[in-house]
């Protein structure tokens, strides 16, 4: 079955298209993200316009890529959330659109889902069941996965997402947006143990994470610092690394915890904190202790990306799953609402 997968659910706009038997055949991406650096953030009523914009060029790059026809494709999946309203309508109007005129069937995708199984198109994809750290701009969940659909949510933020923190401590320091990157990339000049941030919520049971206070921390600090007549690039450098330490440790300590308590020994970490370097060898070493593995996407396919959203629509729609031509989003949608396969 070759799927189109349409992603619009913020600020980029993916689109790919996916073959159940030859694998990826094309992706193709457009980043708002210079768009929205002058706001420091997204701003959902220029994010919808642009994908208005780009979209259609993006299908066309996309086909001419893979040397396909329209006529080849047999359906489209588009995140139908979670996300920003205006931004998903966009994805879900251009998908009933296309596939009405096509006559082929579009069905809408959890983004959430789209991340979580992201690692599936690598070339060793873990097998289920699994525990899943979804890491994004938005979300920061443990879930345990028994297949698709199969998710119980084991904790998750009380506040601020891990992709959020990094955001917001790098723009109060005057960093560029998105912050993740450019934190991991002050960090790798930082002096270890210069300063030393809490690591939150790990001195009690449970797997739920709290990420505010530690950008407070990170607030606090640099307010120090500049207090003290030191607001130099390698004060910013020092926060980088002390913060990143500590949202790795407790990502590191709370995963421990969740495949202890699943009485599992493979990890999938996917959305776009899943990029991070320390964070990725963190889990390496606690996944090679136990005797266990950790599974991640290529860097590109960590962040938002079409080639998720085929993915998971083409596991969906091979399992008959059908919807119909009303253009239906949700800003809101708990991931335990998917049906199971
Ligand atoms: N190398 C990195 N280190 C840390 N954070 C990173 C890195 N690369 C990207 N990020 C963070 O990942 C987030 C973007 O990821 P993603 O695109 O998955 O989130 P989103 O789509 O905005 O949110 P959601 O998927 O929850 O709706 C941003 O917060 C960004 O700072
Ligand atoms: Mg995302």
């Amino acid at each position: 079955m070759l799927v189109l997968g349409l992603e619009t659910s913020c600020d980029e706009t993916g689109v790919a298209l996916y073959d159940s038997e030859r694998g990826l055949l094309a992706d193709a991406l457009f980043s708002q993200i210079d768009l929205h650096r002058a706001y420091g953030g997204v701003v959902p009523e220029l994010a919808s316009r642009d994908h208005v914009k780009r979209m259609l060029p993006l299908i066309r790059q996309v086909l001419a890529d893979a040397g396909c026809v329209p006529t080849e494709i047999d359906a489209i999946a588009y995140t139908a959330g979670p996300g920003l309203v205006g931004a998903l309508l966009v994805g879900a109007s251009c998908a009933q659109a296309l596939a009405f005129a096509w006559g082929i069937p579009a069905l809408g995708v959890h983004h959430m889902e789209g991340h979580l199984l992201a690692p599936m198109l690598e070339s060793q994809p873990p097998e289920f069941p699994f525990v899943a750290l979804l890491v994004s701009g938005g979300h920061t969940q443990l879930v345990r996965v028994d297949g698709i659909g199969r998710y119980e949510l084991l904790g998750e933020s009380l506040d601020d997402a891990a992709g959020e923190a990094f955001d917001k401590t790098a723009k109060m320091m005057g960093l560029n947006y998105p912050g993740g990157p450019e934190i991991a990339r002050l960090a790798a000049q930082g002096v270890e143990g210069r300063f030393v941030f809490p690591r939150p919520m790990c001195d009690r049971p449970g797997l739920d994470f709290s990420f505010s206070g530690l950008k407070t921390f990170a607030l606090n600090t640099w307010q120090q610092c500049i207090v003290a007549g030191d607001d130099s690039e390698q004060a910013r450098c020092d926060i980088s690394l002390a913060f990143q330490q500590a949202v790795v440790e407790t990502l590191t300590i709370k995963c421990k915890r969740a495949l202890k308590q699943a009485g599992l020994k493979r990890l999938v970490i996917a959305g776009g904190v899943s990029a991070n370097k320390a964070l990725r060898m963190s889990l390496e070493k606690m996944l090679g202790d136990m005797k266990g593995g950790v599974y991640y996407a290529r860097p590109q396919f960590c962040t938002d990306n079409g080639a998720m959203i085929a993915y998971a629509g083409c596991q969906r729609l091979m399992a008959g799953q059908q919807e119909s031509l009303a253009i239906s989003v949700q800003a809101r949608w708990p991931m335990e609402q998917l049906s199971p396969l």
